[in-house]
């Protein structure tokens, strides 16, 4: 049988993802995984949780078994609002969408903005995920490229103009301005109000993704770029998966009441509504105060692992290495001296049992061929310097190679 003549346009040009194709050979036991964005399953709250799920079902189980609103419990957006007056966001519950991850919301955000042909501004690098997912509406990616603190903006302002001259009107810029995955950057919060401004004086909206601001290991938390906002042309998403558990596919959006009932419609034909179930969780682990005790938990358990990459990094990585410390979040981002392709590298690395993400996966411009980005949440202190002991390794060889 012929499928292909029926496959939709887009999903004849679909290609598999060569990424999910590597990431399959880091699966295998005995390798030493820095490439998911996994949290440690060591911290997951599995005590806490059982007490929670009881109250839950002793509570609630009717209603928390049963199908939910396509927005969300109520009970949850009203926790998840609270909260974000701590951050100094403005919001009610009717300002925000559970979604089933921050995946789903990106997904989502594309479907009510996106058609085959548009433009939107990403930072380079930027999130695997967001290029995967927004690439599927058929559009065009213009790059911005970071600094050490994050999207340059005076470029970004820039590229607006030089897209004005073409007749673009980008439909969004996406940035990941906290702990920035893969780079590991913030913004400061100067950049962050110019990027608001720039925003407002051309009429554009940014989506604001933030999965790990809320993971910091010193300094200060910076404020979210939504909290700058007065015009509504902020969309802020976060997530449980990074301070909670990533099995419980739970995150949420916070943007203006119009945007919401439209994401909400957009939403409606994904999944009727995010499992009901895990949001009563989700809910009750925040009443109970779980929720910040755990984080402060991750945080203490991650920094020892950060500061072990960071110094196994300088011990066996070529001295001209560039690799800044992470404030917070879960990556570091290396990039190599000499004329190294990590893409190439990689089935050295695997062969060597370690793996990583290499750079050109961020890129939407081809950039990045002598980056990696690894992970620190996810292994023990001691296969981290086991991990990148060997990765020296196989830089040190590939390097001797190709002189
Ligand atoms: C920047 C960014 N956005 C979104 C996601 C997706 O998160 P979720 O598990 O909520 O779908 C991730 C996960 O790694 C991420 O790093």
């Amino acid at each position: 049988m012929n499928l292909e003549r029926l496959f939709s346009k887009r999903t004849r040009t679909m290609r598999p993802s060569e990424i999910r194709e590597l990431l399959k050979l880091t699966q295998q036991p005995d390798i030493i995984s820095f490439a998911g964005g996994l949290p440690n399953p060591n911290a997951f709250p599995i005590n806490e949780l059982q007490d929670v799920v009881k109250k839950v079902l002793d509570k609630d189980g009717k209603l928390a078994l049963q199908y939910g609103p396509t927005e969300g419990i109520r009970a949850l957006r009203n926790t998840l609002a609270n909260r974000c007056a701590k951050d100094g966001i403005d919001a009610t519950s009717d300002n925000i969408l559970i979604t089933t991850g921050s995946q789903q919301g990106l997904d989502v955000l594309g479907r009510i903005f996106l058609d085959p042909g548009d433009t939107i501004i990403v930072e380079l690098p930027t999130y695997l995920g967001a290029i995967n997912a927004f690439r599927a509406y058929e559009i065009n990616f213009e790059g911005i490229p970071l600094d050490k603190d994050g999207m340059q903006v005076d470029l970004l302002e820039e590229k607006i103009k030089e897209l004005q001259k073409k007749g673009i009107v980008p439909k969004f810029i996406y940035v990941v301005p906290t702990f920035q995955n893969p780079a590991g950057v913030v913004m400061p919060e100067s950049r962050r109000k110019k990027l608001v401004d720039i925003a407002n004086d051309y009429d554009l909206i940014v989506i604001e993704d933030d999965p790990y601001g809320k993971l910091i290991y010193e300094g200060e938390a910076v404020k979210p770029i939504k909290s700058f906002d007065d015009e509504g042309r902020v969309i802020y998403l976060s997530t449980f998966s990074k301070i909670l558990a990533p099995g419980f596919r739970l995150a949420w959006i916070v943007a203006s009441q119009e945007l919401i009932r439209k994401l909400s419609v957009g939403k409606q034909a994904l999944d009727l509504c995010t499992n009901t179930f895990a949001q009563f969780i989700a809910n009750e682990f925040i009443e109970s105060g779980y929720l910040d005790l755990h984080i402060m938990r991750i945080i203490e358990m991650y920094r020892p692992k950060r500061d072990k990459m960071i110094e196994a990094i300088k011990k066996y990585f070529p001295p001209d290495t560039i690799c800044h410390k992470p404030r917070g979040g879960m990556f570091a981002w290396a990039t190599i001296p000499g004329n190294i392709d990590t893409e190439e590298m990689f089935l050295d690395a695997i062969k060597e049992k370690v793996a990583y993400i290499h750079g050109k996966a961020f890129y939407v411009n081809g950039g990045g061929a002598n980056s990696m980005r690894l992970n620190f949440s996810y292994s023990s202190e001691e296969l981290i310097e086991e991990g990148i002991r060997r990765l020296g390794r196989v830089i040190e060889r590939k390097l001797k190679e190709s002189k």
